[in-house]
């Protein structure tokens, strides 16, 4: 199956092992092969200080601009066919598709409006859940995706097995930067509702490439949304994140407080989505609701999420990274709550509104490692890494107005929700890094 390359090189996703240029910090030598072939390797101790000594072989090593030039491709656009699932004659509804050799059709053949719901970022952990609970409650539903290799795009495609079954599921493999393809798609699948999750996620790789961030999420956001405005869609629902309260003092954090301080490319890219919707909502009048989603956990998570990639690493009795001392703390909300919250926003009324969408009850990073310790009797062995830039200190949300206007309740704590995940990951064999 086709794979659209995000730009991104997924190795540096993979901040502990040692393939990443900025933190340097494996143990054993690590071979780090170029974008044009040649391998140079570097070994890095920490010492005692906390001063990581970093050593390299091979050829010298280069700037950190010269390895970015060297490293990440152009954004590039797929235009592959998209596989068997689009190849169904006829849907549902009378949603139509065709595959071309360059190029995907998709031609509605039922009313406007008919409760078609698109969904970007259909095929990634989010996304998938909300599909399956969006059809399963009798949704026609248009996922879009270009299946970029920020992670490997193999369990994007395992995320949507049970989805491609359904006549009521349709996926579209596009990319959300490309402003006509977007325009195209929602002119030819009529939704009344866009839930828009595609993105560049994770807060530390978009410290090495914030261009990729910005075009990708502060783009390809707008491209939908002037979509959107243009072919009548009644309502947005955009995935913000925790991250736009920065290194926020005050807890827990309201949707009222300023949010005027991100400390992560990948976070100014969230809040500006935030003030584009609202440009939109006041000049088109189209509806627009973020949801600032808090560190989401469960069956899927994407395997650079700490959860995930703890469980794979002690599962393989490897070392987990812990960056800091262990006192930042998040707000790990399970994934089903976030779906529910979702579902609850795809019927608010109003112009624009923003939500916070937490678990509302955060716990450290030492606590959380105990936890899955407990749920997966596995010891971890712990490698302790310096705090990271980009990285909050804390998250903790505040779903008073969740709470009161949505009817959101979190009913999955951490550790029932680390049990699912538990559980799930040793039935699929879990996402390795
Ligand atoms: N998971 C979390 O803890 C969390 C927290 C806060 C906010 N969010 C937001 O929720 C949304 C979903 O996150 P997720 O954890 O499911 O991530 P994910 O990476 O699993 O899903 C995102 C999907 O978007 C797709 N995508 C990326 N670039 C694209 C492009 N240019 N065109 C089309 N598709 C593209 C990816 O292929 C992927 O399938 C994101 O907007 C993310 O910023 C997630």
């Amino acid at each position: 199956m086709p794979t659209a390359a995000c730009g991104f090189d997924s190795r540096l996703s993979h901040f502990d092992n040692g393939a990443n240029p900025r933190d340097n910090t494996s143990a054993m030598p690590a071979p780090t092969n170029t974008a044009d072939g040649d391998n140079r390797f570097h070994t890095s101790r920490l010492l005692g200080n906390g001063v990581i000594l970093t050593k390299w072989g091979g050829a010298p090593p280069l700037s950190l601009a010269a390895r970015m030039a060297r490293r990440f491709t152009l954004p590039r656009v797929s235009l592959a066919p998209v596989g068997a699932a689009l190849q169904r004659p006829a849907l549902s509804g009378g949603l139509r598709i065709t595959s071309r050799p360059s190029n995907v059709r998709v031609s509605t053949g039922g009313s406007p409006g008919h409760g078609v719901i698109l969904v970007t970022g259909a095929a990634g952990f989010i996304g998938s859940h909300l599909s399956e609970r969006l059809v399963a409650g009798g949704s026609r539903v248009v996922g879009v995706d270009n299946f970029c290799d920020f992670y490997d795009p193999t369990l994007k495609r395992r995320n949507l097995q049970s989805l491609l079954q359904s006549p009521r599921f349709t996926l579209i493999e596009a990319d959300i930067r490309d402003g006509d393809r977007m325009d195209q798609v929602v002119r030819e699948a009529r939704p009344s509702v866009i839930v828009h999750l595609a993105a560049m996620v994770g807060v530390r790789p978009s410290l090495e490439v914030p261009s990729l961030y910005a075009s990708v999420n502060v783009g390809g956001t707008v491209s939908l949304l002037q979509a959107a405005a243009r072919h009548g869609v009644r309502r947005f629902v955009l995935a913000s994140s925790s991250s736009v309260y920065g290194n926020s003092r005050k807890v827990p954090f309201s949707e009222e407080d300023p949010v005027d301080h991100p400390i992560s490319p990948y976070a100014a890219t969230k809040r500006a989505s935030e003030l584009l919707g609202h440009a939109f909502a006041h000049v088109h009048g189209l509806s627009v609701i973020c949801l600032r989603y808090f560190t989401v956990f469960g069956p899927r998570q994407r395997p650079d999420l700490a959860i995930a990639k703890f469980m794979a690493r002690m599962a393989r009795g490897q070392e987990i990274p812990v960056f800091g001392d262990g006192s930042s703390s998040r707000d790990y909300t399970y994934v089903d709550d976030i779906v529910s919250g979702t579902m609850a926003a795809i019927q608010r009324p109003d112009p624009f509104r923003i939500y916070n969408l937490g678990g509302s009850s955060p716990v450290t990073l030492s606590t959380l490692v105990e936890t899955i310790e407990r749920v997966t009797g596995l010891r971890a062995r712990i490698r302790r890494l310096p705090a990271q830039p980009g990285d909050v200190e804390r998250t903790c949300a505040d779903i008073a107005r969740a709470r009161e206007e949505l009817q959101y309740r979190p009913t999955v704590g951490l550790e029932e929700g680390i049990a699912r995940q538990w559980e799930w990951f040793r039935s699929s064999q879990g996402p390795g890094e």
